[in-house]
C-alpha cells in the first residue's frame, strides 16, 4: 500500500494581547514545546506554529491520516495549556474558542477550526496554507472559485491539458447541514448561485475532475451553530495543492492581488476588505482589522515538510511581498470608504449575520410605542 502523508492545520483563539489583536509569545512557546515533543515521540513528523491575529495556528505533517484521535488530542491539549497560560496572564478572551470541556476524540465541533488533507505525495508536492482572522469560511468561496473554476484567473484551465477536465467542488449548506458536489465548467452558474451566498454555502473540498485528486480543503465551521449563539466569526483556514496539472502557485495567489469584501471585522458584524499580509503584519488593529489573511508555502517530502540542514521547515511567507502592496492599499482605501457609513447597511452585516446586536432590546423597549399603520 502506498504510504500517505497528512497535512493538518488546526487553529484556535485561546486568548490574545491587548484585545482580540495578536497571539503573544508565551502562547507560542507552549505550542512549540508540545509540537516538538510530539515530533520527538514520532506522532508527527514536522510542524510549524504561527498566528494570524488572535488565532494560534498549528500546522502539522504526519502519517496518521485525517481526523486522527491522537493528532486532535495533541491540538486540543495544546490549546488547553495555552488557554491556561492566557488565563494566568489575564490575556483577552482567554480560552475563547474552547467551547466544549470534555475532549471526545476529535476537535471538530468543539470550537477549533480544522483543515486536513491526506495525500499520496507526487514527485514534488507544493502546498499552500491560508489562514484568515476576523472573517468566516465563506471568505474563501471567491478565491477558490477563481483558482479552480475561473479561466480568466487560472490560465491552466485553458492551456494545460492536465486541467482541461475541470474541477469538482463540495459545497456545504451550513444551515441545513447538507452538502452537494458540483462540477465546473459544466455547473459553473449553479456553483456561483450557491457560493455567492457566503454566509450559508461554503466550499469544503475541491478535486480535479478527471482523477478525483484532492486539491483543496477548507475549514468549514460555524461557531455560532456549535455554541447556539453568536460568539465570533470562524477565522477560517485552507490547504491547497499546487502545480503540475493543478493551479500554479501564482494562479493560487493572483486572486489576492486585489482586496475584496468579507464578513466579519469589528464584532463579527461588518463587511470589511480582506488584507493579504506577511506573518509579521498578521495582527488586527483598525476597527479590529481589517480582516487579515496570510499564505504560507512549503513542500512535503516522505511524510514530512522539506527542512533546512538544521531540521527547520522551509516556509515561504507568500504575502510578505511587494506584489501584494496594491491589495493592501486597496484594503485601506475600501476600509476607510465603507467605515464612513458607520452602522448603516451595507457597512454593517444584515441582522441575521450580526454577532452583536441590541435590536431585540430596542424592539422590547419600544414595543408599546409602535402604532399600526
Ligand atoms: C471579532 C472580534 C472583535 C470583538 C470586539 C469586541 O471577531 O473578535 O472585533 O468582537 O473587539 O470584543 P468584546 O466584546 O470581547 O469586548
Ligand atoms: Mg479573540
Ligand atoms: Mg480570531
Amino acid at each position: 500500500m502506498v504510504k500517505k502523508t497528512t497535512i493538518s492545520l488546526i487553529k484556535c483563539d485561546v486568548g490574545s494581547l491587548a484585545g482580540h489583536h495578536v497571539v503573544p509569545e508565551p502562547l507560542f512557546k507552549i505550542a512549540e514545546k508540545n509540537m516538538k515533543k510530539a515530533e520527538e515521540e514520532g506522532l508527527i513528523n514536522s510542524h510549524h506554529v504561527f498566528n494570524v491575529g488572535d488565532d494560534l495556528q498549528l500546522l502539522m505533517v504526519h502519517e496518521m491520516g485525517e481526523s486522527n484521535q491522537e493528532i486532535h488530542k495533541l491540538a486540543w491539549n495544546t490549546f488547553q495549556e495555552a488557554a491556561k497560560k492566557a488565563m494566568e496572564l489575564k490575556l483577552y478572551g482567554a480560552g475563547q474558542d474552547l467551547l466544549k470541556t470534555a475532549f471526545s476524540g476529535n476537535v471538530r465541533g468543539m470550537g477549533p477550526g480544522v483543515a486536513e488533507m491526506e495525500i499520496e505525495e507526487r514527485g514534488s508536492d507544493p502546498i499552500v496554507v491560508f489562514a484568515a482572522d476576523k472573517t468566516s469560511a465563506g471568505a474563501f468561496n471567491f478565491p477558490l472559485f477563481r483558482i479552480f473554476a475561473d479561466p480568466m484567473n487560472t490560465a491552466g484551465l485553458v492551456i494545460d491539458p492536465e486541467m482541461a477536465g475541470g474541477f469538482k467542488f463540495e459545497v456545504l449548506d451550513t444551515i441545513e447541514s447538507k452538502s452537494v458536489v458540483l462540477k465546473c465548467p459544466e455547473e459553473m452558474y449553479e456553483l456561483i448561485g450557491l457560493i455567492g451566498t457566503v454566509d450559508r454555502y461554503m466550499i469544503s473540498h475541491v478535486w480535479r475532475a478527471r482523477d478525483n485528486m484532492l486539491c483543496a480543503v477548507g475549514s468549514v465551521t460555524k461557531l455560532s451553530l456549535i455554541a447556539g449563539k453568536y460568539i465570533g466569526k470562524d477565522d477560517p483556514v485552507l490547504i491547497v495543492r499546487a502545480q503540475h496539472g493543478l493551479p500554479a502557485l501564482g494562479e493560487i495567489l493572483v486572486p489576492f492581488m486585489h482586496s475584496y469584501f468579507v464578513a466579519g471585522w469589528m464584532r463579527g458584524s461588518h463587511w470589511g476588505p480582506l488584507m493579504p499580509v506577511g506573518v509579521k503584519d498578521a495582527k488586527c488593529t483598525v476597527f479590529d482589522g481589517p480582516p487579515r489573511i496570510v499564505a504560507l508555502g512549503f513542500q512535503v517530502v516522505n511524510g514530512r515538510m522539506a527542512c533546512d540542514d538544521d531540521g527547520k521547515p522551509l516556509i515561504a511567507d507568500l504575502f510578505d511581498d511587494p506584489a501584494f502592496e496594491m491589495a493592501r492599499r486597496e484594503a485601506l482605501e475600501l476600509a476607510s470608504s465603507i467605515r464612513r457609513m458607520g452602522e448603516f447597511e451595507p457597512a454593517r452585516l444584515s441582522i441575521k449575520e450580526m454577532e452583536y446586536t441590541t435590536l431585540p432590546q430596542i424592539l422590547e423597549k419600544l414595543k408599546d410605542r409602535f402604532k399600526s399603520i
